[in-house]
């Protein structure tokens, strides 16, 4: 279980839900208040990003939904804050594929997803902390920072800096989070990879982010194609 009175402390003025179980905490938070924090120990259909479902184990991992106002880039911002938050509270330094996978040793160690309801950004992070092991498939795409530490980690220590975090870059300007993304991110520019786009596949070599934030590809022939939505992977994994 989630020490909920000791987040709730850390952080008087926020409004905390916690569930033991639910089906997402992205259902749960919309409707919800501005800055309303939704956390649970477990999710029955946690929701990910392109219609797919989010590996929700009990207790191993940070299923989280905030209530935020919508903002350009904030995907990336919210990215950002989550390679922050681990990297200080566990001193694990995620790669960002973009446009906010977290990734640890070419797996995915965290992932978020941002819908829009009734004017609201509903922000979902989803974080592998302590899982020892995934089912099916997806232990060759998920890790978890136990898995690649050799270590547990307490959850809240992480959502004790996520909170601050999300609040420190969500409040930067879109030029600085740009320039952050591109710093931290190793598929920005120079990476070759392989997009899934609505026309079929697409393969070339990354070339920086456009001023709204979407990826550019640069094919072999020389065209260049924006991105818009993920599906991006690295050539030949
Ligand atoms: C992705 O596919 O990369 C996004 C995953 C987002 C998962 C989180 S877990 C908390 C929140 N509730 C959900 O149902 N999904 C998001």
């Amino acid at each position: 279980m989630i020490d909920l009175a000791r987040l709730r402390q850390a952080f008087p003025d926020r409004h905390i839900l916690h569930f033991d179980s639910l089906d997402s905490t992205q259902r749960a938070a919309a409707g919800c208040a501005p800055g309303t924090i939704v956390l649970a120990d477990r999710q029955l259909a946690g929701l990910g990003r392109q219609g797919h479902t989010w590996h929700s184990a009990p207790g191993a991992g940070i299923y989280c939904s905030l209530v935020l106002p919508p903002s350009p880039v904030l995907t990336l911002a919210l990215g950002l804050a989550t390679v922050e938050a681990i990297a200080q509270a566990t001193g694990i330094q995620c790669d960002l594929r973009w446009p906010n996978d977290l990734m640890l040793d070419n797996r995915k160690a965290a992932g978020i997803l941002v819908q829009l309801v009734n004017g609201q950004a509903i922000a979902g992070i989803g974080i592998n902390v302590n899982q020892t092991e995934f089912p099916n498939d997806l232990d060759r795409e998920a890790i978890s920072l136990r898995q690649h530490a050799g270590r547990e980690f307490a959850r809240e220590d992480i959502l004790f800096a996520l909170f601050p975090a999300i609040d420190s870059l969500t409040g930067e300007d879109p030029e600085t989070v740009l320039r952050l993304f591109t710093h931290a991110s190793s598929y920005v520019a120079g990476r070759r990879v392989t997009v899934d786009q609505p026309g079929g596949v697409i393969t070339g070599t990354t070339a920086g982010l456009d001023p709204a934030g979407f990826l550019i590809v640069r094919q072999d022939d020389g065209t260049d194609t924006l991105i818009l939505a993920g599906g991006v992977r690295a050539a030949g994994s």
